[in-house]
């Protein structure tokens, strides 16, 4: 069964599309076959990963336009095991037609559906705002991933936002889980940390174990159009990700040696059960 993951959060510069595209490598180096949806008209998994809307014949407009079916759009092997669906600044405007159609909620999940079977992840990078696009996503995915930038001191009272949104969705009957909060941006020695540490626990929804540091590597990365997770593998960061594809994909929790030196996670088991539930 394909998964299909949203990446939100309405705040700009928590780091969606760093974890939409850094994932997507991170479960293809583990051997699963990932789809990147862009649907933010700013495009930046799409130039993250490389990609321009322009290089080929068609993006994620033409699809909501229907002028392209989504498996005729796709840009195959943008990184090892993961194809792209390219955004595309026109999504701006189609965000604004759709509001006058009927279902116009479910618009991507009809798209996608022809194109799921050939992957085992789908990570949806959503637009800051809760708009329809970001709605779209949420209808067409399982779960929603939010990460935080750390570094916001207010960022709870944002995912609290979010995660009532999600609340109302699924009493509409709309099917969509919260996979977890990811700390983003961690810099355990800020004083900001520990408070919305605090914060992001009090709020009733999981927080991943997985953490990523808040390293310049990111925005090199961008700027080049290639992902930290291919372009510098070795480090503290990429290793991060690794273990948030772990925990997402093997429900493997991470093992916390008490008395190692730092602290720092050391080794990883498969968890129990009890500790998924
Ligand atoms: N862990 C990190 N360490 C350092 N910089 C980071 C980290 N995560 C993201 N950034 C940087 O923060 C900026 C915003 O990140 P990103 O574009 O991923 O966020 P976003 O939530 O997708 O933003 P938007 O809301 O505009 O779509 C980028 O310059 C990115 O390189
Ligand atoms: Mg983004």
């Amino acid at each position: 069964m394909t998964r299909v993951i949203a990446v939100a959060n309405q705040k700009g510069g928590a780091g969606k599309s760093t974890v939409t595209v850094n994932l997507a490598v991170a479960l293809g180096q583990a051997g699963k076959r990932v789809l990147v949806v862009d649907a933010d008209p700013q495009f930046d998994s799409t130039a993250m990963l490389g990609c321009a809307p322009e290089d080929a014949a068609h993006t994620i407009a033409d699809v909501f336009l229907g002028e392209a079916e989504a498996a005729a759009a796709l840009r195959t092997a943008v990184a090892p095991a993961v194809d792209l669906l390219a955004g595309d600044a026109r999504m701006a405007d189609v965000e604004l037609t759709l509001v006058s159609q009927v279902r116009r909620e479910e618009f991507l999940a009809e798209a996608l559906r022809e194109v799921l079977p050939a992957y085992d992840y789908l990570l949806i990078d959503c637009p800051p705002n809760l708009g329809l696009l970001t709605v779209n996503a949420f209808v067409a995915a399982d779960e929603v991933l939010i990460p935080i930038s750390m570094i916001d001191r207010n960022a709870y009272k944002g995912a609290a936002t979010l995660l009532s949104t999600l609340e109302t969705l699924r009493s509409r009957r709309v099917s969509v889980e919260t996979l977890g909060l990811l700390r983003n941006n961690v810099d355990a020695r800020r004083n900001t940390f520990q408070t919305l540490d605090d914060a992001l626990s009090a709020l009733g929804a999981p927080v991943l174990s997985a953490q990523i540091p808040m390293r310049s590597g990111f925005h090199d990365a961008t700027t080049e159009g290639i992902p930290l997770m291919l372009r510098r593998p070795d480090t503290r960061e990429a290793e991060a990700f690794r273990e948030l594809a772990t925990e997402i994909d093997g429900g493997s929790v991470p093992l916390v040696v008490p008395d190692s030196a730092d602290g720092a996670i050391t080794a990883t088991r498969r968890a129990t059960p009890a500790e998924v539930a």
